[in-house]
């Protein structure tokens, strides 16, 4: 995989019209300049991947939100990695935390979608992360405990790939109570996502071997906005950032990648 820092925009299950699809991603499309230190993937639902795909200018690269580990066949409702190469797609995101939460999706299933990814020659975008955070000191930060769940998903998730295979993956830090959060709740601070990323590489070390690890790219998601997203990469020393909420606004969207050029 290339040296380039990303920005993955997961719009979710948003925006609610083609119509609409087109103009958010026409706007993110002609206002970002391709540069060549940085790679921006756009994961719409699947059903604008087409219609988006003609649309654009290339600028922008195309992710799936989810897939199926089968390569076609009778699965009801499930799209596999070979169809969303052919319809364009580079990358794939596996295992969000709202698939586990909404369709009991685990680690064993994570496992099954990266293989089949990787096997079509998609770059998965795997998520991991803690579901709560419950480790606080007086003031309410976090006292620095990796919450053990991570070892879990990652040692689950990347069971039997090998080490050529590994280096093709992208890890997300994504903690869950960071995610979509409002004024009221706390962030992830930078210093708590640069420890979790510190901990996924010795972990992948473990697993691999330190050269092998420091090949992985390892991003953060929960929360990302234009104010925080350049100190996610410069502070918290990582390879990008997974952008929810913040990429259904083409300008803040924009404005990240400005700021991160
Ligand atoms: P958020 O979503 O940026 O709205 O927190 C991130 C994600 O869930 O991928």
């Amino acid at each position: 995989m290339s040296d380039k820092k990303l920005i993955i925009a997961n719009w979710k299950m948003n925006p609610a019209t083609l119509k609409e699809a087109e103009h958010l991603f026409s706007s993110v499309d002609e206002g970002i300049e391709p540069n060549e230190n940085l790679e921006v993937v756009i994961c719409p639902p699947f059903v604008y991947l087409p219609p988006l795909v003609n649309l654009s200018k290339h600028n922008l690269a195309f992710g799936g939100q989810d897939c199926f580990w089968e390569k076609q066949g009778a699965y009801t409702g499930e799209i596999s990695p070979s169809e969303l190469k052919n319809l364009g797609c580079e990358y794939v995101v596996i295992g969000h935390s709202e698939r586990k939460k909404y369709f009991q999706e685990d680690e064993s299933m994570a496992n099954k979608k990266l293989k089949a990814a990787l096997a079509s020659r998609l770059i998965p975008i795997l998520c991991i992360g803690e579901e709560v955070r419950d480790d606080f000191d007086s003031e309410g930060r976090a006292l620095g405990e990796i919450n053990p769940v991570i070892a879990e998903q990652i040692e689950k998730a990347l069971a039997d790939i090998n080490h050529t295979r590994v280096r093709d993956i992208v890890i997300t830090y994504e903690p869950v109570w960071a995610i979509s959060t409002t004024v009221d709740q706390k962030d992830c601070s930078f210093d708590e996502a640069m420890k979790a990323a510190l901990f996924i590489r010795k972990i992948l070390t473990k697993l691999y071997s330190r050269p092998i690890a420091e090949k992985v790219k390892i991003i953060y998601g929960g929360s990302v906005d234009s104010r925080n997203a350049v100190n996610y990469i410069k502070e918290a020393n990582l390879d990008g950032v997974l952008v929810g909420r913040a990429s259904l606004n083409a300008s803040e969207f924009i404005k990240i990648a400005e700021k991160l050029t």
